[in-house]
C-alpha cells in the first residue's frame, strides 16, 4: 500500500490499470509528476491531427460511455462536431451519484490531469471552445484537486488561448451539484448549469445537437474522457486488445458490501461476477455465502448465485440480464433479505425523483408501501403482480431514465427471489429474520 496526494493506492493482483495508471504512482497536486508521465503528449499529438482524425480514431477504439449507458463516444463526438453552431461545448458529468459508485472520484483525485487532458481533445475535436466539469458537491477533496489542477493546466499553456501554439482555445469551468441524484442525468445538469433547478429535458433532441445554452454539447462521464489521452497515445488498435469485441477496453468497478476486499479495480470488460467478487474482491466476509449481487448500480439488476459466470460487458443486459451499469457489484451475503434488499433500492428512488412526472413520482411512493407491508408481514396475495404492474408501468411512461428503470431492480429481485417473497407473504415469515423486528405485533 502506499500514499501519494490523497489516494491510498493498493493494485491488486492481474489488474489492468490503463484508465488508472497514475493513480497512486503521481502526486496529483503536480503537473509536473504528470507531465514526466507523458502527460499531455496526447494532447500535442491530437493537436497535430486534423479534428475528423481524432473523431475517427476514437470511433475505430470502439469506446462507449462509462457512465452507464455504453453510447458509441466517437459517434457521439461525430454527431456534434457535424452540428453547425457559434459555439459548442464540452461537459464532464462528474456527478457520480450511483449508490456504491466511487470510481470517479478515485480518478478525479489520483490523475485529476487526465481528465483535463481528455476534455480538451474533445473540444479539439469537436469544435468546442469551452468546457465544464460538473461535480458531485460533497467530493470536496476532488473538488480541491480538480480546481488546483485546472490552475496549473492554464500557468502551463494546456488551457486557455493558442494551445501549444496550435491556434486552438479552450476554457475550461467546475461547477457543483447540491445533493439531487437525479442532477446526473444529462440534461438535468445541463439545465443546472444554466441556473436552473436539476429536472431532465424530454430526448430527443440529444445533447450532442440541442445541449448547453441550445447549443451543440459533448456530455461524456470521468472514466470515458480518461480514455481518450490513453487511445490517441497508443492507437485504437492498441485499444481493442483489452476487452470484447463489442465493449473494448477496461472497466473500472467499485467493489462493496459483503466482500472482503471493498474498494475499486480496474480490469479487462468481459470479467465475470465471480472473478470480481472471489479473485479481486477476496471472496465473502467472514466465509458466509453468497446470496444476491447487485450489478450496476441502483438501476442495475439483483442477480442470484447461478449468474456469477456472466461475463460483464455493455452487451450482458441484453443477453444474460446482468447489467454492467456504471461497474458496481454489491454484495449481500445469507443474512440479508430480499425484501429489506428492494426496500432500501425502492426508497432510495421514491427520495430521489424529481416529482415532475406522475409514474416516477406515485409508483416510486406505491412500490414502497406494498413492500413495507410486505416486510411488515401484511403482504397481499396479489402484491407481487400488483408491484411488476407499477414497475412496468414506471419504465415505459416515466419521464426520463430515473422512473425508466425501476423495473430493472424490482423486476429482477422480486423474479430472481420470488419464493423468498412469497414466505413473507404466504407465511408471513421473513426465512432470514431481519424483517421479523418491523412486525406490528
Ligand atoms: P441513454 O441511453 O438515454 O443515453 C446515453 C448517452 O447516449 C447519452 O449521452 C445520450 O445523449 C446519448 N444518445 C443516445 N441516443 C442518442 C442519439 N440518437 N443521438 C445522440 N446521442 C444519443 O442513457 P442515459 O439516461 O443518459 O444514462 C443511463 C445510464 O446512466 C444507466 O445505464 C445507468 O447505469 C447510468 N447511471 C449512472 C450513474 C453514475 O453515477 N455513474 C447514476 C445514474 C445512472
Amino acid at each position: 500500500s502506499q500514499i501519494k496526494g490523497t489516494v491510498e493506492v493498493e493494485k491488486v493482483a492481474e489488474e489492468t490499470r490503463i484508465v488508472l495508471k497514475n493513480v497512486g504512482e503521481i502526486d496529483p497536486t503536480r503537473i509536473e509528476e504528470y507531465i514526466a508521465r507523458d502527460g499531455y503528449f496526447a494532447l500535442a499529438k491530437a493537436l497535430q491531427m486534423e479534428p475528423g482524425e481524432v473523431i475517427e480514431e476514437i470511433k475505430r477504439s470502439g469506446l462507449r460511455g462509462r457512465g452507464g449507458a455504453g453510447f458509441p463516444t466517437g459517434l457521439k463526438w461525430e454527431f456534434t462536431y457535424k452540428a453547425s453552431a457559434d459555439q459548442k461545448y464540452v461537459l464532464c458529468n462528474a456527478d457520480e451519484g450511483e449508490p456504491g459508485t466511487f470510481k470517479d472520484r478515485l480518478i478525479m483525485e489520483g490523475d485529476p490531469h487526465s481528465l483535463i487532458e481528455g476534455m480538451i481533445i474533445a473540444g479539439y475535436a469537436v469544435g468546442a471552445t469551452k468546457g465544464y466539469i460538473y461535480i458531485r458537491g460533497e467530493y470536496h477533496s476532488s473538488i480541491e484537486i480538480l480546481k488546483k489542477a485546472v490552475e496549473q493546466a492554464y500557468e502551463y499553456g494546456f488551457l486557455g488561448e493558442n494551445i501549444l501554439g496550435s491556434g486552438f482555445n479552450f476554457d475550461l469551468k467546475i461547477r457543483l451539484g447540491a445533493g439531487a441524484y437525479v442532477a446526473g442525468e444529462e440534461t438535468a445538469l445541463i439545465e443546472s448549469i444554466e441556473g436552473k433547478p436539476a429536472r431532465p429535458r424530454l430526448k430527443p433532441p440529444y445533447p450532442p445537437t440541442f445541449g448547453l445554452f441550445g447549443k451543440p454539447t459533448v456530455v461524456n462521464n470521468v472514466e470515458t474522457f480518461v480514455n481518450v489521452p490513453r487511445i490517441i497515445m497508443n492507437g485504437a488498435e492498441w485499444f481493442k486488445k483489452f476487452g470484447t469485441e463489442s465493449s473494448p477496453g477496461t472497466k473500472v468497478f467499485s467493489l462493496v458490501g459483503n466482500v472482503v476486499r471493498k474498494g475499486i479495480v480496474e480490469v479487462p470488460m468481459g470479467v465475470t461476477v465471480r472473478d470480481l467478487i472471489f479473485k479481486f474482491g477476496g471472496g465473502i466476509e467472514g466465509g458466509r455465502k453468497l446470496k444476491v449481487v447487485q450489478t450496476g448500480g441502483s438501476a442495475g439488476t439483483f442477480i442470484g448465485p447461478d449468474k456469477l459466470d456472466v461475463p460483464l460487458d455493455f452487451d450482458s443486459y441484453a443477453k444474460y440480464g446482468v447489467s454492467l451499469g456504471s461497474g458496481v457489484i454489491l454484495v449481500a451475503d445469507e443474512t440479508h433479505c430480499v425484501v429489506d434488499l428492494a426496500l432500501t433500492v425502492m426508497r432510495f428512488f421514491e427520495h430521489e425523483s424529481c416529482g415532475k412526472c406522475t409514474p416516477c413520482r406515485e409508483g416510486t411512493r406505491m412500490i414502497v408501501n406494498i413492500l413495507e407491508r410486505i416486510s411488515r408481514g401484511e403482504g397481499k396475495k396479489e402484491d407481487l403482480d400488483t408491484l411488476r404492474e407499477i414497475a412496468r408501468n414506471a419504465g415505459e411512461t416515466s419521464f426520463c431514465g430515473l422512473g425508466q428503470s425501476i423495473p430493472v431492480p424490482l423486476l429482477s429481485i422480486v423474479d430472481n427471489f420470488e419464493e423468498e417473497f412469497r414466505a413473507h407473504i404466504s407465511a408471513d415469515k421473513c426465512p432470514v429474520g431481519v424483517c421479523e423486528f418491523k412486525k406490528k405485533k
